[in-house]
């Protein structure tokens, strides 16, 4: 542990203490592997605020810099990447560090490299908080300010310091490590002042100025913080893209190849990985005649976007260069389900580009074709030797050419994979051969398949048992569970659980599942998915094609007595309902589009219908999980049926990410919101 007092009070100070207290309960809650954690904090009968941290062996950045000076690019992308994911984690939080300097970031040995944990949150405040008052009197008192050589203008200036005042500290640390000088220097705090609040941009040493890393420091170190239009998840993106065009480096002045041969170590390491080898390509007309920086930014964009959605997944960005993106599903561990992970990203990827390219094709006239190639196999894991070439690993082989290879085979909006990762996606995918296409290219002798969703029966179940107990959330989960005592004594209703992605929603629900186990009822489970958001009804047709036992090969005959003998059971008349039903269910093989007007409203009826003679013989639990990526049609079926709930013992638990705008009357669905998830 490490003990620091901060203040003596000389007068009992009720506001100061006040707010010392709401502070340090605010950073209580910062659980991040780089950020040290802060165990206790109070007030001594003497009158003094004190911190408790948790102890962390080792020196602080800014002493390793001193002994050290500049450290190797790599090695300060490293580092600077784990402080931008704490800042972001604080951030996230609305708490702002404020005293961001190499003396408040502690390097660990204990790994195989040196490693960041960001001190001191303890100065950290409300970033929208108003501070101007006490700002003041901090810069008055030189010595609880520190050293101002790392506050942005706007925090010399007494004015409120939101995240990009750390941000901008950021990038003065960031440039010290590289460089082993510290950026703004001077003898006097006047001079140190004066250098901050000038309208001069903070200098880059030229052979980082042209280096896409030099071009990320000089946003961060804009002064105006109005136009310092940075953020620590943006950064974090951004940063680790620059990884791939290897670092600059001081001695030559050039940029390092981010792979050179030669400079690999001979042994390295055989692993499995999965590739995904995604081409994004701008077509058309508008293409030819526009403005090349302005269509690298747009291609640019869908980069990034896919990234992001990799990243979710838990993906590791190879490389992008040109038109093309690499991704490896498996580095740095191996799991079992890397190839599914990327068959996911592949699907969300492109539905994403999908929608993005429908609304570039509107307002821009320009069409984006993307192309996806899966292979999985084994690579060869090497470090590299030599300081200035690219954090990451280099991964070497046959594995990541097949991906391209497959790429380049691909028409527009088609996704090829390999024979073996076929293979693995079978039982969850929906695979095609797709030999008769491609018979003519000699490039890949094995067969290719084409990828086409997933078995609708294959998402994850809610009624499987849970892995872990379930914390916290006693209120969350016991207002589930009364409502849904209301809706068994015949007071249907919906409920609407909103929260970031990995917040708990499909938890919490999976536990109401389990404990609803006590009484007889049905439950059916429909899951909404990004890629399948334009196709129309598709949780819904997911959802009947696993009551009825169906699979995307069944013939019409088994669809239609399927769908005779569950409708005899609920006496609906047959000639008017399967016929109905029937065309859902082809739905897919089909377009997706939903049919005429008239069609869909008869549909909507039935399909109300169904699940209201379900709740009439028994209550039903209706779970329907990510309504934030629900099709319209789907939506639109959601809002009918909660409107119909009541009276009737069916209740529909709804989940979504926060940014789903709700299509019905807000008192007619209760909405929970989860937050962050206290520590116990
Ligand atoms: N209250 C909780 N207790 C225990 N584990 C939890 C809790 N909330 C979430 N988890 C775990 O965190 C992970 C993400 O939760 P999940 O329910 O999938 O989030 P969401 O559906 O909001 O994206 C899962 O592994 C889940 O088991
Ligand atoms: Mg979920």
């Amino acid at each position: 542990m490490a003990v620091k007092v901060l203040h003596q009070l000389h007068t009992y100070d009720e506001a100061l203490v006040a707010r010392f207290r709401r502070e340090m309960r605010l950073c209580a809650r910062l659980y991040h592997p780089h950020i040290v954690r802060l165990i206790d904090s109070g007030q001594t009968d003497e009158n003094q605020l004190y911190t408790v941290f948790e102890y962390v062996p080792g020196r602080t950045l800014g002493d390793v810099l001193a002994t050290e000076g500049a450290l190797p690019p790599w090695e300060a992308a490293h580092l600077m990447l784990q402080v931008l994911d704490a800042l972001g984690c604080a951030h996230n939080l609305g708490i702002v560090h404020r005293d961001l300097k190499p003396q408040n970031i502690m390097l660990t040995s204990t790994g195989v490299r040196r490693n960041a944990m960001v001190l001191d949150f303890g100065l950290g405040t409300l970033s929208n908080e108003d501070r101007r008052e006490e700002q003041s009197r901090i810069t008055r008192t030189r010595d609880t300010l520190g050293t101002p050589a790392y506050a942005a203008p706007e925090q010399l200036r007494g004015e409120p310091v939101t995240e990009r005042t750390d941000l901008y500290a950021w990038g003065l640390i960031f440039l010290e490590c590289l460089t082993g000088k510290r950026v703004v220097e001077g003898t006097r705090l006047q001079e140190l002042i004066i250098k901050q609040l000038g309208p001069e941009p903070i200098p880059l040493p030229e052979w980082l100025a042209g280096h896409r890393l030099g071009r990320l420091l000089r946003r961060v170190l804009e002064k105006n913080p109005k136009t310092r239009d940075v953020s620590a998840q943006g950064l974090l993106l951004e940063l680790e893209s620059c990884a791939t065009q290897g670092w600059p480096s001081a001695d030559t002045g050039e940029s390092q190849p981010a792979a050179e041969v030669s400079q690999l170590s001979a042994e390295g390491e055989r692993r499995q990985l999965t590739a995904l080898c995604c081409g994004l390509r701008l077509v058309g007309e508008a293409v030819n005649t526009g403005d090349l920086a302005e269509l690298d930014m747009l291609l640019w964009a869908q980069h990034t976007a896919c990234v992001e959605l990799a990243r979710r997944r838990e993906a590791w960005l190879g490389s992008i260069m040109g038109e093309r993106l690499l991704l490896y599903f498996g580095y740095p561990r191996a799991r079992e389900d890397d190839a599914q992970r990327a068959a996911h990203v592949a699907l969300e990827l492109m539905a994403e580009m999908e929608q993005r390219g429908a609304e570039l094709a509107r307002s821009r006239g320009i069409h984006l074709e993307a192309r996806v190639g899966i292979h999985m196999g084994l690579v060869i894991s090497r470090e590299l030797r030599g300081q200035s070439l690219a954090g990451g690993p280099v991964l070497a082989g046959h594995t990541p050419g097949v991906a391209e290879r497959l790429e380049s085979l691909a028409r527009p909006g088609e996704i090829l994979v390999s024979a073996v990762t076929a293979k693995a996606l079978q039982e969850r995918f929906v695979l095609e051969s797709s030999d008769e296409h491609h018979a003519s290219a000699e490039v890949h002798a094995a067969p290719i398949f084409r990828l086409r969703g997933r078995h609708p029966s294959s998402t994850p179940g809610l009624a499987g048992t849970p892995t872990a107990p379930l914390l916290g959330r006693k209120l969350e989960l016991e207002l589930l569970r009364q409502r849904w005592r209301q809706v068994q004594a015949g007071t249907g209703q919906g409920i609407l659980i909103t929260g970031e992605p990995g917040s708990g929603k499909s938890r919490l629900v999976q536990e109401l599942v389990q404990q609803a186990r006590d009484t007889p009822h049905t439950f059916l489970e429909c899951h909404c998915a990004l890629e399948s958001r334009n196709s129309a009804l598709s949780p819904v047709v997911d959802l009947l094609e696993r009551m009825l036992g169906l699979g995307r090969q069944s013939t019409l005959a088994q669809v239609t007595a399927a769908v005779e003998t569950l409708l005899s059971r609920y006496r609906f008349e047959l000639d008017w309902a399967v016929p109905l039903f029937a065309s859902l269910l082809s739905i897919r093989s089909t377009s997706g589009h939903f049919p005429p007007h008239q069609k869909k409203e008869e549909t909507f009826r039935v399909l109300i219908d169904l699940f209201l003679a379900m709740a009439e013989a028994q209550p039903v639990l209706l779970a329907v999980e990510d309504v934030h990526w629900a099709d319209p049609a789907t939506l639109e079926l959601l809002s009918a049926l909660v409107k119909e709930a009541a009276g009737t013992r069916l209740y529909v638990v709804l989940t979504a990410r926060p940014e789903l705008t709700p299509p019905w009357p807000p008192a007619q669905v209760l909405q929970v919101h989860l937050g962050r998830l206290e520590r116990p």
